[in-house]
């Protein structure tokens, strides 16, 4: 690809999002960055604050579903490729409230879709021009004890969540096969790491241990996630938009399986070590199995075999020691950790938390 070019991220300012724009700034020092993010609970441009005076990222603070604001971007700015992360990603929250998914994540995906490609028209269809829409495993559904998900795995979401996901897949892959919009599909896994919003399991169990806090583990702990640390599904999405084929789809997983419960023992142990707490008082005494999410996935995993075989890409970290780095950045960022966990915050956890009664791990 050229050494300048102009990428439009949407949700740069949340969890992978500012990941993916500090490590492309890093990687590819010449190109330039528009960041389109609503700032949403989710969304904290503190996390990209160092870039704030560099000329090649530019933040825009708007929607995705805003087509006039999308019209805009595309017309004043030759954008060479969309890298699409915007959205609501929790699980538990589009429990409690699906339409706003329905919205940000289906119509958002379409509205972005529709300006792409008209910018991508207007502009004589350039071969090099990407939309990279960044998805997620859980479009698959639940896995029993054996097996493993693949590009082909048949689509079958559980959650409002992975339901408004999958949507926007199919609407992408749509737009690819209909308009000839050379799009790349890349489905990932679990993520962890620095500037994840504490209400996912790694951050939250972080704190709450730190904190003294009741840890609560949904059903009996034995579901299973495939763990990737953030920074190597940031390598496998540039790889991806550099070098994926058009119209195809890259499965994308950490190769780390771990039950939520032993997870959660890790953390106890790293937190432990580092607030010098003797074994009688671990934190694994605050560990409490409450009521299951409804619709809970039993386990999720990946083949990732094509972009390891076609693309060459392999994860880098190891789920302990990353992990252990990610507790030492939990610990030591207490003024992020602050500056994220508002007045919503602390309704989200009474509204999700409060109802769910538990009993102790021992
Ligand atoms: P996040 O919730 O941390 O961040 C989402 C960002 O999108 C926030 O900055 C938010 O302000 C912004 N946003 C939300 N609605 C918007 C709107 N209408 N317009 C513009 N911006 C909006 O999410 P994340 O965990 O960083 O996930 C990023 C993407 O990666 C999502 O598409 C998610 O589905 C996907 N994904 C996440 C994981 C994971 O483990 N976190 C794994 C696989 C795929
Ligand atoms: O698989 C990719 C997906 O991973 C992404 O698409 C989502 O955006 C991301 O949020 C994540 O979804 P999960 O639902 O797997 O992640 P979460 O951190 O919410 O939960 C991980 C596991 O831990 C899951 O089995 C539920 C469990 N859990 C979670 C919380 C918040 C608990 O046991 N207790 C909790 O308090």
């Amino acid at each position: 690809m050229d050494e300048k070019r102009t990428i439009l991220v949407t949700g740069g300012c949340g969890f992978i999002g500012s990941n993916f724009v500090r490590y492309l700034l890093g990687k590819r020092p010449g190109w330039r960055i528009i960041n389109l993010d609503a700032l949403t609970y989710a969304g904290n441009p503190a996390n990209l604050a160092d870039f704030k005076d560099d000329e090649r990222y530019i933040f825009v603070n708007g929607d995705i579903c805003d087509a006039a604001l999308l019209a805009d971007i595309f017309m004043e700015q030759t954008i060479d490729a969309v890298v699409h992360l915007a959205a609501e990603s929790h699980v538990d929250r589009s429990i409690h409230g699906p339409m706003t998914f329905v919205k940000t994540n289906v119509e958002g995906t379409c509205r972005l879709l529709e300006a792409a490609l008209k910018s991508w028209r207007q502009r004589g269809e350039p071969e090099d021009f990407r939309f990279l829409h960044v998805s997620t495993d859980e479009v698959f559904g639940s896995l029993g004890p054996r097996g493993f998900f693949t590009e082909a795995t048949p689509y079958d979401p559980s959650s409002p969540y992975s339901a408004s996901k999958a949507a926007a897949d199919h609407f992408v892959r749509a737009w690819n096969r209909t308009y000839g919009l050379p799009v790349v599909i890349t489905n990932c896994s679990n993520n962890y790491g620095p500037y994840q919003f504490p209400e996912k399991l790694i951050p939250l169990m972080i704190l709450n241990a730190a904190e003294g806090k009741e840890l609560p583990v949904y059903g009996d702990g034995n579901n299973v996630r495939d763990w990737l640390y953030v920074d190597d599904h940031c390598k496998a999405l540039l790889l991806v938009l550099e070098t994926g084929r058009p119209g195809r789809t890259y499965a994308v997983g950490g190769g780390s399986q771990q039950a939520n419960i032993d997870v959660v023992r890790h953390i106890c142990r790293m937190v432990d070590e580092r607030l010098g707490r003797p074994e009688g008082k671990s934190s694994q005494r605050l560990i409490k199995f409450v009521a299951d999410r409804p619709g809970h996935d039993l386990r999720y995993a990946i083949d990732s075999t094509r972009i390891r075989n076609e693309l060459g890409w392999r994860p880098e970290h190891d789920f302990v020691s990353a992990l252990s780095k990610t507790v030492d950045w939990y610990l030591e960022h207490s003024d992020w950790v602050d500056s994220v966990r508002s007045g919503s915050y602390r309704q989200w956890i009474a509204t999700n938390y409060g109802k769910r009664v538990g009993k102790n791990s021992n």
